[in-house]
């Protein structure tokens, strides 16, 4: 994962880029660092940490470089400490590294570079980086600027993983070199200055001209010209894409943290996700999914991957895809669909969920289903990213920028999404267009709905006042009440650290009951009609056992439970969008009572670009 920034120009380099790592920080916060050419020397000043920590050191605040690169790291290799934070130099000081990605063949490279005399500071894969374009420097014919290109350029054709790179020398103080492989990374063009980043939204304040670097583009930049070349050091020519992009949502916009704020703003979402795609009167339209019909006819499997929470909305899509649509769906993790041979034919339809679009897994998944000809389409919220342009298709779900790291609003215009997609197919199928009508109205309301259950938050509140120093908590639910306790698990994990697992109802009595002891905390989720008495029964088991039950539904319960969270009635199949808001909350409630923060959970990052 981890962010990176350049700057290259006529200004101090250093407020540039604290600027950039804060904005970036949702990549990692592991550590932070930057280094900036002052008087053809390279000063670097990195601490463990947040990008704050770095005012902590005081010769900060002599920097007056205007060339300087910057990163915000999320730890893969060797421990989140001040000696392995980017960026890192070569043994001489001469080059200077900053990487996001994973070098797969680190070791050998390091073997290699100690038998020749190199010594390591640190514990990363990355130092091999600087050091290698070091060797490769002195071992150069050639002269020049050409010189500290080749170097690089070699030193990329010895890497195996990935990476997105700004290298800097001091011996040539006013270029610096940017390459990507498998990890992001973006150039934005100004007058007599540039800028690189890892995402566009990152620096969009200071420019909208973006170049966007597809793998292995080499890019020499100096203040005022940016040359592109290839493996083969051939100039290769690239146009700039003007960019602009809404960022005023992100700002907190008076909510104590970004996760109740993207809550809260899911009524607002959803409605953006809708658009004007479905109406109650006319047929489907989703403008940006011009797939072939006839193809569509002919597709007897689909395949939903995705990863974490989107990998959720994919498990919540499986029976809105089946029921509507009558073609079998597969949910599968990328992480795991990338490194097996699935069995996909040119009747396969793959779709790829990513909030960011820049989770590593899922674009390798992506890569390996195109090239066993399947058609693909990504569902992404971040316009331009790099599974967007991969895919065959790609569909936004328009929530907004999502800044906390536990994904809430994401998920639910996931959801929505996906239901029209599966609408939109139903219709070309044509199959069961009276159970599309209800659904139709049911999304539509969806918006009204959702603001009906934020309306009261003080039961959420008052419960998790309650459990917050428990160890262990259950969710539990049938069907698609299944896929939202997962969600609900995944959510109070990541940010309150508590210890949580889901289980379909009914497979609790085969062995997790066991667990079941005085006081334990269950979680159930409710919404099916035709089961809610098997579910009753299930809750009434662990209840028996001990167990108190916190319970969001919208059916009328007769029973008397610990807690009951009513929801409106709205069609099961989108019943997660307005189920999974009491969870999130309780999630969120829970970790403002132990004092964590909710944004930026330990160990995590916004954006997995890692494997
Ligand atoms: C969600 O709360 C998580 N932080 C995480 O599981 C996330 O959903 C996952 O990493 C996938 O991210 P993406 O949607 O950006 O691909
Ligand atoms: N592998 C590098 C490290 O551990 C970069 C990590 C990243 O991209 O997140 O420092």
């Amino acid at each position: 994962m981890c962010g990176i920034i350049g700057y290259i120009g006529e200004n101090k380099a250093k407020p540039i880029l604290i600027n950039g790592l804060l904005r970036l920080e949702y990549r990692g916060y592991d550590s932070a660092g930057i280094a900036t050419i002052e008087k053809d020397e390279i000063k670097t000043i990195k601490n463990k940490g947040r990008v704050k920590n770095l005012n902590d050191i005081e010769e900060i605040n002599s920097l007056k470089g205007t060339i300087g690169i910057g990163h915000t790291r999320w730890a893969t290799h060797g421990k989140p400490s001040s000696i392995n934070s980017h960026p890192h130099a070569d043994n001489t000081n001469c080059f200077s590294v900053v990487h996001n990605g994973i070098i797969e063949n680190y070791s050998d490279l390091k073997e290699f570079l100690k038998s020749r005399k190199y010594k390591f500071l640190s514990e990363t894969d990355t130092e091999v980086i600087p050091n290698l374009i070091h060797f490769n420097y002195q071992n150069s014919d050639e002269t020049g600027d050409t010189k500290f290109l080749k170097a690089v350029v070699d030193t990329c054709k010895m890497l195996k993983g990935s990476y997105a790179l700004e290298v800097i020398s001091s011996a040539h103080p006013n270029n610096m070199i940017v390459v990507r492989k498998d990890s992001p990374l973006v150039i934005g063009k100004g007058l007599n200055e540039n800028y690189i980043s890892s995402d566009i939204p990152a620096i969009l304040s200071f420019t909208k001209d973006f170049y966007i670097l597809n793998d292995l583009e080499f890019a020499y930049i100096s203040r005022n010209n940016i040359e592109f070349y290839n493996e083969d050091l051939e100039k290769i020519h690239k146009d700039f894409q003007n960019i602009t992009l809404d960022t005023s949502s992100t700002e907190k916009d008076g909510y104590p943290d970004f996760m109740l704020k993207e809550i809260n703003e899911q009524s607002k979402s959803v409605r953006e996700t809708i658009g004007s795609r479905i109406s109650s009167s006319s047929k489907t339209i989703i403008s940006d999914l011009n797939i072939n019909k006839k193809f569509l006819k002919t597709i007897n499997k689909i395949y939903i991957i995705a990863c974490g929470t989107a990998m959720h909305a994919g498990l919540t899509a499986k029976p809105i895809f089946e029921s509507l649509c009558e073609i079998p769906v597969e949910v599968e993790p990328a992480s795991e669909f990338r490194y097996r041979n699935p069995i996909i034919t040119q009747n396969t339809l793959c779709l790829f969920i990513s909030q960011s679009g820049e989770t590593a897994d899922t674009i390798a998944a992506l890569k390996l289903a195109k090239s066993k000809n399947s058609k693909t389409i990504a569902i992404s919220n971040v316009v331009g990213s790099s599974i967007t342009r991969e895919a065959d298709y790609t569909v936004y779900t328009h929530a907004g920028p999502e800044i906390a790291v536990a994904s809430t609003k994401a998920y639910t215009s996931q959801i929505v999404l996906l239901a029209i997609i599966a609408i939109y197919f139903a219709e070309i199928l044509d199959k069961n267009s009276t159970k599309i009508n209800e659904l139709k109205n049911d999304i539509l309301l969806l918006p009204s709905n959702i603001e009906e259950v934020l309306k009261d938050t003080e039961k959420i509140k008052a419960f998790a006042k309650r459990i917050y120093k428990e160890k262990d908590i259950f969710f539990i639910g049938r069907g698609i009440d299944y896929t939202v306790a997962v969600e609900g698990s995944l959510k109070l994990k990541e940010i309150s650290y508590i210890h949580s697992e889901a289980y379909p109802s009914g497979e609790l009595k085969h062995g997790p009951i066991a667990l079941i002891e005085n006081d334990v905390t269950v979680v159930s989720i409710l919404t099916n009609r035709l089961l809610l008495e098997k579910s009753i029964s299930n809750i009434q088991e662990v209840v028996t056992r001990g167990a108190k039950t916190f319970i969001v539904t919208n059916q009328e319960l007769n029973d008397d439970f610990d807690e009951v969270i009513n929801i409106p009635k709205t069609n099961y199949l989108i019943s997660p969008v307005l189920s999974v808001i009491p969870l999130q909350l309780l999630a969120y409630y829970i970790s403002k009572e132990k004092g964590l923060d909710v944004d930026k959970p330990r160990n995590l990052a916004k954006s997995v670009t890692v494997e």
